[in-house]
């Protein structure tokens, strides 16, 4: 399959030169915005070319899609609060700040106000202010901003050597040869869960992406940088190098369960994946989506509609009988036999310092992990 991006153009919104002398006006943006700010410029969004205007915002909403009528599941925005919505005008360039420095410009093609609520029941199926996603959305301004964007500025990476756009991620793998190539989206450390479905994967495919989300996300998953080096000892030890490429997705989470799986899939798309893992509960978050609920979603779109192939995964464990990594698929013992520990259960082990068996996860990702966290009080593992 052709490694065609999200809408057939990698879209191109960066303008250094651009000059903003003469621009007054200003948007502060938040940590959320800032990210989809520099993904919207270099083409991680593709087609997507600045912040949803309202007719895309209800596309979306309504039906998946943008209203020019290419699958987006996610509505990308940019809001701010009345009081900053009276200063401004459609029709109008304004700078896009992030703590006190300009990242870029929006011409104004409208001013909208969003239907929270609605808003939360589509995306996150729940208005309940206990999903982090919900809360987020109820936390920001009142109206949103639409129009197209300009990247005048690049943000300062956290992870320079493991960041790339989606145009080097397509070169790089051009370059190794590959023709296939599994995407791995994760906000966690890799487990042996996450290690058995993307060595199975790449039993098929010519490389793996991997692909860790570096944005924001709620406070108790683990903090980027110790998953970062959690993933550098692992592959190191228990990957094959030619086979592997690790690059950062410098997204926020949105816990959004399925909506953001198509998202996830959508995006790395666009970085140049033919492939895209989906296993259990993919972007969820405590109960609010069934288990396969993410992988049934792309049941809805044509293969043409998504343009990259969903690998789906059961729910995969390390059975004591079996003596191996498995599914239900795989393995005919009985629960007794398997290994799953639940992300609260991990969490206290590794805060106490505890090891979780290496029938969960590698001991080296462990011991990074106790590392990591002994100086960072608040981190822990989600599931
Ligand atoms: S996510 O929020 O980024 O999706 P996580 O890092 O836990 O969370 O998961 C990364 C990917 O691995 C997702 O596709 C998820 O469905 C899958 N996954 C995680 N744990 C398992 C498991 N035990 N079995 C099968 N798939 C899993």
């Amino acid at each position: 399959m052709s490694l065609e991006p999200h809408g057939g153009v990698l879209v191109n919104r960066v303008n250094e030169e651009y000059d903003v002398q003469n621009i007054s006006q200003e948007i502060e943006l938040d940590s959320v915005a800032f990210s989809d700010l520099e993904l919207i410029g270099i083409g991680g969004y593709s087609p997507i070319q600045g912040f949803l205007t309202e007719k895309d915002y209800l596309s979306v909403l309504d039906n998946m899609r943008l209203a020019s009528g290419e699958v987006w599941t996610l509505p990308i925005t940019l809001p701010v609060d009345e009081a900053k919505a009276v200063q401004l005008q459609t029709g109008e360039t304004v700078r896009l700040m992030y703590q006190g420095e300009t990242y870029g410009i929006i011409d104004i093609e409208d001013m909208y106000q969003p239907d929270k609520k609605m808003e939360a029941e589509k995306i996150y199926k729940t208005s309940d202010l206990n999903h982090p996603g919900v809360k987020k959305l109820f936390e920001q301004g009142n109206i949103y901003v639409g129009g197209l964007i300009t990247l005048i500025k690049r943000s300062k990476k956290q992870f320079p050597v493991y960041t790339f756009e989606p145009k080097e991620t397509r070169q790089k793998f051009a370059a190794l040869g590959w023709k296939t190539i599994v995407g791995f989206q994760t906000r966690n450390p890799v487990h042996r869960a996450h290690e058995y479905i993307q060595k199975t994967a790449l039993e098929t495919v010519d490389g793996l992406f991997l692909n860790p989300l570096v944005g924001e996300t709620k406070s108790d998953d683990i903090p980027a940088d110790i998953r970062m080096e959690s993933y550098r000892v692992l592959l190191d030890q228990y990957y094959p190098k030619d086979r592997v490429f690790l690059g950062v997705f410098p997204a926020a989470m949105r816990y959004a369960g399925p909506k953001e799986a198509v998202f996830h899939a959508l995006v790395r798309k666009n970085y140049g994946c033919t492939h895209f893992i989906v296993g259990r509960d993919h972007a969820g978050v405590g109960d609010y989506y069934g288990t396969f609920e993410a992988q049934e979603l792309f049941d809805q779109f044509t293969a043409k509609d998504i343009g990259i192939i969903p690998l789906k995964f059961e729910h995969s464990f390390y059975c004591q009988a079996c003596n191996s990594m498995a599914t239900i698929k795989t393995c005919p013992h009985d629960h007794e036999h398997h290994v799953i520990l639940s992300g609260t259960k991990v969490r206290s082990m590794l805060r106490n310092g505890e090891c979780p068996p290496h029938t969960f996860s590698r001991p080296e990702v462990i011991q990074t992990l106790i590392k990591g966290l002994a100086t960072s009080k608040e981190g822990s593992v989600g599931e």
